[in-house]
Formats: C-alpha cells, sequence, structure tokens
C-alpha cells in the first residue's frame, strides 16, 4: 500500500518463557484511518503495540513508523507515536499540568503550553490542572493519559483498551475526541473488548487471535461479506417443530415454539423470502408479526474465533 504510516512485517514475538505470542504478522496501517484491533484476552495485542513503541523487542521482523524503522532509527520513529498504555502508570504526586509537559520534554519537543492548555482544555482536565493525580477518578486518570500520549503532537495514535472501565458518558467523549483527532490527521489504532466500539468507530477492523492476525478488512466490507440476516416471525399458534416440508429451509423455532427466525445471506439479491412465505401459507402456518435483523460485528468476531479455535 502506498500511504502506510505504520508498516509491519513477518513480525513474531517469543516471549523468554518460550512462550509465542506474535506469529509472523504483516499489517499495514494507512495514514489517518482509524483501525480497531480486536481479539479475545492473550491474543498478542499489547504485545503488538508494545513492540512497536519500542516497550519489548521482536523476536524477528520488520516495523516502520512514517519510514523510519523502530530499531534503526528509534527516536525519531517513537517521537511520532503516542501511546496510552491499557495499564493506568502516573506518578500519583505530581500534577496534571507536569504530567502532560514532562511528556512532551521527554521526545525532544520544546515546550508549548499553548498546546498543553487545549490538550486539556479538550480532555476536560482544564480545572484539574494543579491537581495532583491522585485526587482524580479513574476516568479523570484515563484521560490524562491519553493528554500525556497527545502531549508532543504524535501523527500516529495507540489506545490500548481505552474505554476500560469507563462511563456511558465518558465513552461517547473519548470516541469523539477520537473522531476529531482523526479529523485532525492522526492515525488511530485501537485495541477493544467492545465490539460495539470498532463498528462504532473505526475505518478497518483487524482480527488477532493467538498471535495471527486472521482478518484485516474494511468495516462495511466486513459486515456486508460475513453478515447475515434473520426474519423472525411471530406465529399465531406455537409450532412444537418445523414441519417436514420446510425442514430444508435454515429454520430455527424459539420461545418455546412461538417464533420462527428464517437465516439468509445479506449479500445475496435472492433471499428466498417469498418462497418461505408461500411454503408457510401451503403448510397453514400464520403469523401475527414479523422482524427482520442483522447479524452485529459481535456475531461475526465470535464466529471468526472460534473457526480459528477449531
Ligand atoms: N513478559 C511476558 N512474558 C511471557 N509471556 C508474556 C509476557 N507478556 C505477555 N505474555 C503472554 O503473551 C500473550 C499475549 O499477551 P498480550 O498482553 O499481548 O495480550 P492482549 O491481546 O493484549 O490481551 P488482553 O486483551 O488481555 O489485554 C499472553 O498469553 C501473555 O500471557
Ligand atoms: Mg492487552
Amino acid at each position: 500500500m502506498s500511504d502506510a504510516i505504520l508498516s509491519i512485517a513477518g513480525l513474531s514475538k517469543t516471549y523468554a518463557s518460550g512462550f509465542s505470542a506474535l506469529k509472523n504478522v504483516d499489517l499495514q496501517i494507512q495514514r489517518g484511518e482509524i483501525f480497531a484491533l480486536l481479539g479475545p484476552n492473550g491474543a498478542g495485542k499489547t504485545t503488538l503495540i508494545s513492540i512497536v513503541c519500542g516497550i519489548v523487542n521482536a523476536s524477528t521482523g520488520k516495523v516502520t513508523v512514517d519510514g523510519h524503522d523502530i530499531a534503526a532509527d528509534y527516536r525519531a520513529a517513537r517521537s511520532l507515536i503516542g501511546l496510552v498504555p491499557q495499564e493506568l502508570t502516573t506518578d500519583a504526586f505530581e500534577t496534571v499540568w507536569n504530567t502532560a509537559s514532562f511528556s512532551r520534554g521527554l521526545f525532544g519537543k520544546p515546550a508549548n503550553p499553548a498546546h498543553i492548555e487545549k490538550v486539556l482544555r479538550d480532555l476536560s482536565l482544564w480545572d484539574k490542572k494543579d491537581n495532583q493525580i491522585r485526587t482524580l477518578s479513574g476516568g479523570m486518570k484515563r484521560r490524562l493519559l491519553i493528554a500525556k500520549a497527545l502531549a508532543h503532537e504524535p501523527q500516529l495514535l495507540f489506545l490500548d483498551e481505552p474505554t476500560a472501565g469507563v462511563d456511558v458518558t465518558l465513552r461517547q467523549e473519548m470516541w469523539a475526541l477520537v473522531r476529531a483527532l482523526r479529523d485532525t490527521g492522526v492515525t488511530v489504532i485501537l485495541t477493544t473488548h467492545y465490539i460495539d466500539e470498532a463498528e462504532e468507530m473505526a475505518d478497518r477492523i483487524g482480527v488477532i487471535s493467538k498471535g495471527e492476525i486472521i482478518l484485516v478488512e474494511n468495516k462495511v466490507e466486513l459486515m456486508r461479506k460475513l453478515g447475515k440476516k434473520q426474519l423472525t416471525l411471530q406465529l399465531a399458534q406455537p409450532l412444537q417443530q418445523v414441519p417436514d416440508a420446510l425442514a430444508v429451509l435454515p429454520l430455527a423455532l424459539s420461545a418455546n415454539g412461538g417464533e420462527l427466525t428464517y437465516t439468509y445471506d445479506a449479500k445475496h439479491e435472492h433471499s428466498g423470502i417469498a418462497d418461505l412465505l408461500q411454503a408457510l401459507d401451503a403448510e397453514g402456518i400464520a403469523f401475527k408479526d414479523l422482524k427482520t435483523s442483522q447479524s452485529s460485528l459481535e456475531d461475526i468476531f465470535v464466529s471468526l474465533v472460534r473457526e480459528k479455535e477449531q
């Protein structure tokens, strides 16, 4: 791909324990996109981020950030990256203002109080700027980690489970903030267990399982390709079982026989619904109501990871 800000090739990590946490990962992140990395606990998400950020050494492979090799050209590569880590690690007695300002200095950027003020205001931390970190709430600490990561104006922002343990309002504020950052040209890579977060935020989605990237796809395309639609009929009279004449169709009974669900491919033009309704009519099965629904990213994700585990 032409305009990748992050390029990962043949990346593997075997920890000293002998555990193989990443297996030959290839990944290209486009400039300006929001990329969500989904995967179960222990899949290797934090390991991947930690390697790109120089916290963990790779066993094999090559990573470049805007063309800078993270091994050969570490400082240049790292100064382009902002990292919001999964674990909260801050100095409890330091103030909000100092924490953000020092972080900027760490990357060799000249002081810029106006920028720090903007970041703290954007994260609703301005009125807490003189507070010690130990006096902040959990959600405020999380926002401070984001402020810290943004203090040196990174091009590429990693958010490792940014909204774990965050309330609904704050989550939506964070999503809005991430979108605003993207609008200023920042590339965002986030990991999450919340599928709705990926569904809401991401342009592209990568799924990692047991150290392997098992899928990378445009979100809309992913949901179109793998999505299933369901038609659920509320029956006038409950059925004990699906009649033999209908057994060839993808039908399932639920709600004690009161609901009949027909599953079909969202991408097929011919849904088969007309045929189904005719067949029901022929069998004398009447219904009171009907609804259609589309499978969520969660359904898709669960089935992908399950396939991988088998
Ligand atoms: N320092 C280490 N030494 C040995 N094994 C490790 C080390 N760090 C991580 N691992 C193992 O590597 C695997 C991947 O861990 P990682 O933290 O990357 O997963 P994750 O996808 O971020 O999970 P989670 O969703 O729980 O945060 C896990 O099995 C973990 O136990
Ligand atoms: Mg993790």
